[in-house]
């Protein structure tokens, strides 16, 4: 059977985006080494690298330089991490799994656990603020905002505050929508959006379309999580299959039931596909992207 393109890309862009968070984190034999050793062990080794994956595929309809978007997704992909080592800690959802190893507190503790969110969300603001080259300052400052609020109050952290704060509460379908945006949305749609900017500049209108594709994946995204969660097993998932149940928090599932959130992720994907129509085959990796994100098996 002919290997499958998209799979190869897909592969091809994991292993490049590995390569590029190996070399921009600290080496593990530096002082001071718990902190360094956890920062890696939290980054490297795992995850579906999904958030670089959009820079790369957005970056492709503007002919952005392979390198500039391998870099902003390593920044991304390193907020992701952060906010995966604080999801998973003891005042948080209290997890001990996370991409098929003990999660970061359990194997360097809560403080340096604490240590290694903070370090890698600001070693991410350091990458995306080292100059790209051939893209212009002032676009590169846009895209530090983009991002800072994508992660900030505004964006996941502030959707995870909502998270911990609705423990126990019949969110409304408006409620719950709007806490899956924040908490993973706004950062989907910041590596779409990073990623279409690090290129030939599109006209207001196309980059609204893409933010439209971003904003319903994203949302789709946190659908897909909340399903699995429900409906995969702890090996399967790397993660502790069931801890929304058991942490009773709300989600597509407990307000939809499974059949219903699977068929809302689905009529997600299909409204991002139709935000792509107007861009023919530059766009078609953001589309299987998008396929990808609702198929996913963990
Ligand atoms: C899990 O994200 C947490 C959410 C935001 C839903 P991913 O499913 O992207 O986790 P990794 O990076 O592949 O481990
Ligand atoms: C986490 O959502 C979203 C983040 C911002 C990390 P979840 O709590 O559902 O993520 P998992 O299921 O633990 O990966
Ligand atoms: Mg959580
Ligand atoms: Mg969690
Ligand atoms: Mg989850």
């Amino acid at each position: 059977m002919a290997a499958d393109p998209f799979i190869g890309w897909m592969t091809d862009i994991q292993q490049r985006v590995e390569r590029t968070l190996e070399a921009a984190l600290p080496p593990a034999e530096a002082e001071p080494c718990a902190l360094h050793q956890a920062m890696r062990y939290a980054t490297l080794g795992g995850g579906k690298r999904v958030r670089p994956l959009l820079v790369c595929a957005a970056g492709e309809i503007v002919g952005a330089a392979p390198d500039n978007l391998l870099r902003i997704g390593a920044a991304i992909e390193m907020i992701h991490a952060y906010s995966l080592v604080h999801d998973d800690m003891p005042c948080m959802d209290d997890d001990v799994l996370r991409r098929g190893k003990a999660t970061c507190h359990v194997a360097y503790g809560e403080a340096n656990a604490l240590l290694t969110g903070d370090a890698l969300q600001t070693l991410a603001f350091e990458v995306l603020a080292t100059p790209l080259p051939g893209v212009a300052p002032a676009e590169q400052l846009a895209m530090l905002a983009t991002l800072s609020r994508a992660a900030g109050h505004a964006g996941m952290a502030g959707g995870q505050a909502i998270d911990l704060a609705s423990v126990g509460q019949p969110l409304t379908l408006p409620e719950l929508e709007f806490m899956h945006l924040l908490k993973t949305g706004a950062l989907i749609r910041a590596a779409v959006l990073l990623g279409a900017r690090a290129g030939t500049p599109l006209p207001a209108e196309r980059l609204a379309r893409l933010d439209h594709f971003a904003k319903r994946i994203g949302l789709a995204f946190q659908v897909v999580d909340d399903v699995l969660d429900c409906e995969a097993d702890t090996q399967t998932l790397g993660k502790t299959a069931g801890k929304d149940a058991d942490n009773d928090k709300p989600t597509y599932v407990s307000l939809m039931g499974l059949s219903e959130a699977k068929r809302f992720a689905r009529e997600l994907r299909d409204d991002a596909f139709a935000a792509l129509a107007d861009f023919g085959p530059a766009a078609e990796r953001l589309g299987a992207l998008a396929d990808y994100i609702v198929a996913r098996s963990f």
